[in-house]
């Protein structure tokens, strides 16, 4: 039986931010292997397709070992950790909001197949940051840099089309 510390962290990431980046390096620190798991509904169309979404997540974490990025459609959270042999979610919380959005989820998902939900608390610079409000404050002109990395704000430029800072 392997004895591997596996932990997931799911999201959207469309696209990752540096908050998601401060938890992951965290799970990093506490587990033996992080997946970080692009979960994507094919049907909704995102500012990024899935693929970069997961380029933008290897660049990010190059510099861990122990972390691998993967993608999945239309999939169940919980038969992605059941098939990978993933004990535990971990899932930064900025706040109350977060808490309301993730724990249905987290209690779903412990019904569903017994795997727990851990919550991180994220580092209070990147309590403003998620990927709906970096691409609209983007998408306007306003300045994203030190919420992002230099990668992605290029990437972000290049989507937009303006100068995206
Ligand atoms: O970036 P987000 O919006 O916080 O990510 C949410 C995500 C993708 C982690 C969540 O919607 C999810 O786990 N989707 C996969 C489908 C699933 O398992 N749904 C049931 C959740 S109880």
């Amino acid at each position: 039986m392997s004895t591997t510390r596996r932990c997931v962290c799911p999201g959207s990431y469309d696209p990752v931010t540096l908050g998601h980046v401060d938890v992951i390096e965290r799970a990093s620190k506490l587990y033996d292997e992080v997946v970080v798991a692009v979960l994507f509904n094919p049907d909704k169309v995102g500012m990024f397709t899935p693929q970069e979404r997961v380029e933008l997540l290897q660049d990010e974490l190059a510099h861990l070992s122990g972390v691998r990025v993967v993608t999945f459609a239309d999939r169940l959270l919980v038969d992605v950790c059941n098939e990978m042999g993933i004990a535990a979610i971990v899932k930064g919380l900025r706040g109350e909001t977060d808490y309301s959005y993730e724990l249905p989820m987290a209690v779903m998902n412990r019904h569903l197949s017994g795997v727990e939900t851990l919550f991180m608390p994220g580092d209070p610079a990147y309590t403003q940051v998620s990927s709906s409000l970096i691409k609209e404050v983007a998408r306007f002109g306003g300045d994203v840099r030190g919420l992002v990395s230099d990668r992605v704000l290029a990437a972000l430029r290049s989507r937009i089309g303006g100068s995206g800072s």
